[in-house]
């Protein structure tokens, strides 16, 4: 087992556009059906934001949810690590404009772009932070808006997309064991064009021409992807535990990335998981990319399904290709 680093997740909060997509939805607008979406993804609906919304606002209200929760202020948080593959504006860190809006103090406040592996990746990162001292409480978030970049022609990807917002505060710990524990953090440039929007950056600034191509939604190459995504799901997991020199049976809850319930299933049977240990939201959520492990954490302990002492694993993995995982003990 590695060294631990001593926090706690001191609160949580989640933020979820009011609008509804059902499978039957998309059914009238594109060649699709409820049963093909239902037994390829698992997804029964998912949430859209409004045009008023966007991946600040649904921070913002998560975080604002997330602080009162941990029974602080904003004054209190000390670091804002912010995931997201759907940043407000290019320029600046959709942290920043976050750190504005909850009336934060001048506390460093910066984007992390690592997809749907995006919020493991802040969580270790605002853990380290805390670790080497200097910020007491971080406030890590997985927020999105995928409609925006979502080709709403493209049935293949159009179904599976969805907006939300999930944060955690990471604080000191008020015991000996709670703590982060073990995490495997990783990527494979050579698939960075499976998922990827194709223009809207410094390769291919936005024309009138990239616009009328569809290039600034996300393109995926869904069948590789998903060979990818099984297996390293599947070893992430079992590796995670195995350094940790913990037992699945040791693991209380697992928090995977909700991206489709075939890989979730495939995963906790690989690990001999009862499905009972393994959080699904994507039925109601859809993939929410960086906000779908704080969101189902979160909707966990509001359950009861976790509670202090527990080993908890959670794990992502996403476009870039990236994967993470984080092993904490509540
Ligand atoms: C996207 C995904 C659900 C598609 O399922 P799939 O079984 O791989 O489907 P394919 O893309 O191979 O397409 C199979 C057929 O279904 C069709 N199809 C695709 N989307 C469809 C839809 N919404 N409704 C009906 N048919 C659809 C395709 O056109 C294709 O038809 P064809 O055989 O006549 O050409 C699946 O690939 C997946 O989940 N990939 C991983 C996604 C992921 O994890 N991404 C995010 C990383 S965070």
């Amino acid at each position: 087992m590695g060294d631990r680093i001593p926090l706690a997740i001191r609160g949580m909060g989640s933020a979820l556009p009011d609008r509804v997509m059902t499978n039957d939805d998309f059914a009238r607008i594109l060649d699709t059906s409820d049963e093909w979406i239902r037994t390829r993804t698992g997804i029964r609906e998912r949430r859209f934001a409004n045009d008023d919304e966007d991946s600040l606002t649904l921070a913002t209200t998560a975080a604002t949810r997330a602080i009162e929760d941990a029974g602080l202020t904003p004054a209190d948080i000390d670091l804002i690590v912010f995931a997201t593959s759907t940043p407000a504006y290019p320029l600046p860190a959709t942290a920043c404009f976050l750190q504005h809006a909850l009336g934060c103090r001048h506390i460093p406040a910066f984007d992390i772009s690592a997809a749907c592996a995006g919020f493991v990746y802040a969580f270790v990162i605002g853990a380290g932070l805390t670790h080497i001292g200097g910020y007491s409480h971080a406030l890590v978030v997985g927020s999105e808006k995928m409609s925006a970049v979502t080709d709403f022609q493209d049935r293949a990807t159009c179904v599976i997309l969805a907006d939300g917002a999930g944060a955690a505060i990471i604080g000191p710990p008020d015991n000996e064991l709670s703590g982060l524990y073990e995490h495997m953090l990783g990527a494979d440039g050579s698939g960075a064009e499976l998922i990827i929007v194709p223009a809207g950056g410094s390769a291919k600034p936005a024309t009138a021409k990239t616009v009328e191509e569809r290039q600034h939604y996300m393109k995926m190459r869904g069948r590789e992807v998903y060979k990818f995504a099984v297996t390293k799901m599947q070893e992430i997991l079992i590796e995670t535990t195995r350094r940790a020199g913990l037992r699945v049976e040791d693991l209380a809850y697992v928090v995977p990335h909700q991206s489709n319930l075939r890989i979730i299933e495939s995963a906790a049977q690989k690990m001999g998981l009862p499905m009972d240990k393994i959080a699904v939201n994507i039925d109601r959520y859809g993939n929410t990319s960086a906000a779908s492990i704080p969101m189902a954490l979160e909707e966990a302990w509001r359950a009861g399904k976790v509670k202090a002492g527990d080993w908890v694993l959670m794990a992502g993995f996403g476009a870039g290709l990236t994967w993470g995982s984080a092993l904490i003990r509540l």
